[in-house]
C-alpha cells in the first residue's frame, strides 16, 4: 500500500485528499502546506470524515517534508488560483517559484516518487517539476486532460440528455484556450458523437469547453476543485492499482506528434511506474494544426519559464 503527498491543502489539494481517501487504496495520505495548521485542519476533518464513510487511509497534515518522506506518489496543488481577469499564465511569476522550491524539498526526503503536477500554468508548471526533480520524464506529468475532457463530456451529456457516463472522449494540447477537443474521437456509448449533434452545438461546446475553466472562475471568483481533484486522484488510482488507464495527460513529448522536448496533453496509459505508453493518433491534418498551434501557445509560456533562471 502506498504513502501519497499531496501539497497545498487549498481547495484543489484537499479535494485530491478526500476523495483518494474515499478509494480507500492508499494507507496514508500526508497533506502540506505552508500554512501548516491550515494542513493539519483538512487533514483531521478528512480523517473523522473516515469512519462515517467507511475507509482506512489515514490523513495527516504537517508543515514539515519531513513527515513526506518515502512518498511514493506525490501531487502538487501549491500555487495561487486566479482571479477574474487573470489567464492561467499569469500565474507563472508566482507559481514557478513554489513548484520548484517544492519539488527540491520533496526530493530531500523521497527518492524517485511518482510527481504529478496540478499548478498552473499546467504544462509549463509540469516542466518546471521536470526540470526541478532531474529525474524520468515518464514519473513526472501533469493533470489537466481529465479534467477538460470531463468538462467537454459533461456539456455534451446535457445536450443531448444522457448520463456522462456514456460519453467517452479524446482532447489534446494545453492547459489553455488553446486546447484541442476531439470530435472524431468523440462517442456516445459507443455511436459517434457527429451522429448525435449538429455541428454548429458541438461547435459550441468545444468553444464551451476551451473556456471551461474561465467559465467557473466568473462564476466563484476562483478557480475549480471539485472535478480537479476528482481528476488527480484518478490519476493516483490508475498509478496505485496499476490499472493501465488511458487518460490524456501532460507528458514530456520525444518526437511524438512532431513535437519535441515539451509537456503537452496527449492520451498516455498510467500504471505502477507512472506513464508507460504515449499513444499516438493518427491525427488530420487541421487536428494535428490545432494541436501545433496550442504547443507553440506553450512554448511561449514555456520560454518565460527558462528566461527566469531557477533550475
Ligand atoms: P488555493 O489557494 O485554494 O490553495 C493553494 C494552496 O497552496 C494554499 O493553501 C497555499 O497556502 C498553498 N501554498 C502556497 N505556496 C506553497 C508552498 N510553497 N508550499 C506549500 N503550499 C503552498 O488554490 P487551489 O484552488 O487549490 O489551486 C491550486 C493550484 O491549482 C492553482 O495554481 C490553480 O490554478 C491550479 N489548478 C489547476 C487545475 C488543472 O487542471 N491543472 C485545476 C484547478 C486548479
Ligand atoms: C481550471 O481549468 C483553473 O486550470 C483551472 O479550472
Amino acid at each position: 500500500m502506498s504513502k501519497v503527498t499531496v501539497v497545498g491543502a487549498g481547495n484543489v489539494g484537499a479535494t485530491v485528499a478526500n476523495v483518494l481517501a474515499h478509494k480507500d487504496i492508499v494507507k496514508e495520505i500526508v497533506i502540506l502546506d505552508i500554512k501548516g495548521d491550515f494542513a493539519k485542519g483538512k487533514a483531521l476533518d478528512s480523517w473523522q470524515q473516515a469512519p462515517i464513510d467507511f475507509y482506512s487511509t489515514k490523513l495527516t497534515g504537517t508543515g514539515d517534508y519531513a513527515d513526506t518522506a518515502d512518498s511514493d506518489i506525490v501531487v502538487i496543488t501549491a500555487g495561487i488560483p486566479r482571479k477574474p481577469g487573470m489567464s492561467r499564465d499569469d500565474l507563472i511569476t508566482t507559481n514557478a517559484k513554489i513548484v520548484v522550491s517544492v519539488v527540491n524539498s520533496i526530493k530531500e526526503h523521497s527518492k524517485d516518487p511518482i510527481i504529478i503536477v496540478v499548478s498552473n500554468p499546467l504544462d509549463v508548471m509540469t516542466y518546471a517539476a521536470f526540470k526541478a526533480a532531474g529525474g524520468d520524464s515518464n514519473r513526472v506529468f501533469g493533470m489537466a486532460g481529465i479534467l477538460d475532457t470531463a468538462r467537454y463530456r459533461a456539456f455534451l451529456a446535457t445536450a443531448l440528455d444522457v448520463s456522462p457516463k456514456d460519453i467517452q472522449a479524446v482532447l489534446m494540447g494545453g492547459h489553455g484556450d488553446t486546447m484541442v477537443p476531439l470530435p472524431r474521437y468523440t462517442t456516445v456509448a459507443g455511436i459517434p458523437v457527429t451522429e448525435m449533434i449538429g455541428e454548429e452545438e458541438l461547435e459550441a461546446i468545444v468553444n464551451r469547453t476551451k473556456k471551461g475553466g474561465g467559465e467557473l472562475v466568473g462564476l466563484m471568483g476562483t478557480s475549480a476543485w471539485y472535478a480537479p481533484g476528482a481528476a488527480a486522484a484518478q490519476m493516483v488510482e490508475s498509478i496505485v492499482k496499476d490499472e493501465g488507464r488511458i487518460f490524456p495527460v501532460c507528458a514530456w513529448l520525444t518526437g511524438q506528434y512532431g513535437i519535441n522536448e515539451m509537456y503537452l496533453g496527449v492520451p498516455v496509459k498510467l500504471g505502477k511506474t507512472g506513464i508507460t505508453k504515449t499513444i499516438e493518433l493518427q491525427l488530420n491534418d487541421d487536428e494535428m494544426a490545432l494541436l501545433k498551434g496550442s504547443a507553440d501557445a506553450v512554448k511561449g509560456v514555456m520560454d518565460k519559464f527558462n528566461d527566469m533562471g531557477l533550475v
